[in-house]
């Protein structure tokens, strides 16, 4: 299998073994955009071109071997818009991170709308979903609202590209259950376009996507330069679900969270969709192809891997990323410093997208080591923040907790997480656990492993962190963190 993984900073293929072992990969990062404060904005051709880039690579390292298929994982909610006939997009991307809904969202609630989304979709009314983010785009960019228009997140933009990319070459228009699950417009129960909310963002649901199984043939690749015609694209699912399908999560009460830009802490919760939970987000996990759903508790984080970005790229404090868990283990507390990252607001459990990023608790020996482990610990404490909530919400503790991306490399964050949460925390061999999930879905589907135990079974520990004994520190610590929190809080309130 070779696999896209569209993420929110860069673009990684890879080829995934029927061992369920990663192989060749190649990576290409695009342009963010910020065009006003609380606004990020993707260029889709260039995600394109970043697709395309990688997927040469990848299938000239493959050379004459066979590829059964295209699995395909990537940034959730972003909300894309396209002329089916030219394949031109409307314009940029509006990404996830992007509060410009903000107020949009406060009217919709003031109106009296959160309950119908909360009910329907199980999110909150926040601009962290396309729902709002296809409003403005058709609004503001003055759209035409007809046949000729297309919707859709990043996996249907590049699902749409990979077959053809054009109406008249047959291109297909369609998104798997756990994208559409972010859009705040699919009543997650029956898994269809909810007509009510639409109507209510005048989003035309003929210009959405069909929704699909996670696992399942999508199309055929067609056209693509550099790439074979014919591969069929067999699993598709949002990265934080694939995550949690490459963690093997596959049991009810299984949990992970990935530290990637932002950090996505899932649980397994079985095939019963559940009630609305306080502060934290219900969707959907997976649907395979003989059409079983699994439903997750999600608690969304918007900044944590990012925020060591911003120590290099903004602070310029380190050179590259690898060197804060170094330069944070190079002391042994902070000196009472808390960085709060809220950059594009708080999301779970707090829903706050007009908090701003605070740094409190700065004296005269505050330097970079404070700054940097002040930074880690804030990956720590947010995440705590969630699991807390996750918890009192479903009333069952979790056991252990699997964790994965990019920042999930430091021990001194995977340490430190299991002292906050007092449980054990796993990390596998292969921390390219989004890319793993796609490459999972796709194999089912194309009859590579024939069940989840099976795919489960290829799950291997490379390290584990027991919790501290006593933790009477932690939770110091921890209530500090809660102060500082505050302090961030409505602070960029209109
Ligand atoms: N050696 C490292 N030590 C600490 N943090 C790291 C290290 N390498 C990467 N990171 C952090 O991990 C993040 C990237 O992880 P990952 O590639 O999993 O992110 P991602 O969220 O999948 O990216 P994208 O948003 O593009 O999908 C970056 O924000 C980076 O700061
Ligand atoms: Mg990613």
């Amino acid at each position: 299998m070779v696999v896209i993984d569209a993420g929110t900073t860069g673009v990684r293929s890879r080829v995934i073994g029927a061992d369920g072992t990663g192989g060749v990969a190649a990576y290409r990062e695009f342009t963010q955009h910020y065009p006003q404060p609380g606004w990020v904005e993707h260029d889709v051709d260039e995600i394109w071109e970043a697709v395309v880039a990688t997927l040469t690579d990848v299938a000239g390292e493959v050379g004459e071997r066979p590829i059964a298929a295209i699995g395909i994982t990537n940034q959730r909610e972003t909300a894309v818009a396209w002329s089916r006939s030219s394949g031109a997009p409307h314009g940029t991307a509006i990404v996830w991170q992007d509060r410009r809904t903000a107020e949009r969202c406060d009217e919709l609630e003031a109106a009296g709308h959160l309950s119908l989304v909360r009910e329907r979709t199980g999110l909150v009314l926040d601009p962290y979903f396309t729902g709002t983010k296809y409003e403005w785009l058709l609004r503001e960019r003055n759209v035409e609202i007809d046949d000729d228009l297309a919707l859709g997140t990043i996996d249907s933009w590049l699902i749409w590209k990979l077959t053809g990319g054009r109406a008249d070459v047959g291109a297909i228009h369609a998104t798997d259950v756990t994208n559409a699950s972010r859009t705040m417009l699919l009543d997650i129960r029956t898994r269809q376009w909810d007509a009510d909310l639409c109507e209510l963002l005048g989003v035309p649901i003929g210009a959405l996507p069909e929704v699909r199984p996670s696992s399942g043939r999508f199309g055929t690749t067609d056209g693509v330069d550099g790439f074979p015609d014919d591969i069929p694209i067999s699993g598709v699912a949002g990265d934080q679900q694939a995550a949690l399908f490459g963690q093997a999560c596959v049991e009810p009460g299984m949990a992970k969270n990935t530290y990637g830009t932002g950090s996505f802490v899932l649980l397994n919760v079985g095939a019963e969709c559940p009630p609305p939970t306080k502060g934290m987000l219900t969707t959907i996990a997976w649907t395979l192809s003989d059409g079983t759903t699994v439903y997750a508790l999600e608690g969304a984080i918007f900044i944590t891997g990012a925020a060591i970005q911003w120590l290099r790229d903004g602070l310029q404090i380190i050179d590259d990323a690898a060197e804060t868990g170094p330069l944070a283990e190079s002391i042994d507390d902070t000196g009472g410093v808390y960085v709060v990252p809220a950059f594009t607001g708080l999301g779970s459990p707090w829903w706050d997208p007009y908090a701003r990023g605070t740094i409190v608790g700065i004296t005269r020996g505050t330097g970079r080591a404070e700054m940097a482990r002040a930074t880690v610990e804030s990956m720590v404490y947010q995440t705590r923040d969630v699991v807390d909530a996750m918890v009192e919400a479903s009333g069952t503790a979790i056991t252990d907790l699997r964790v994965d991306g990019g920042a999930s490399v430091m021990d001194l964050l995977c340490q430190l997480q299991a002292d906050q949460l007092g449980v054990t925390v796993k990390r596998p061999v292969d921390n390219e656990t989004t890319s793993l999930g796609a490459g999972f879905l796709a194999g089912l589907a194309e009859g590579v492993w024939s069940s989840t135990a099976e795919v489960g079974a290829t799950w291997s520990l490379q390290a584990e962190f027991s919790p501290a004994a006593d933790r009477t520190l932690a939770d110091a610590a921890h209530a500090q963190w809660l102060r500082a929190l505050d302090r961030s809080r409505a602070w960029a309130r209109p």
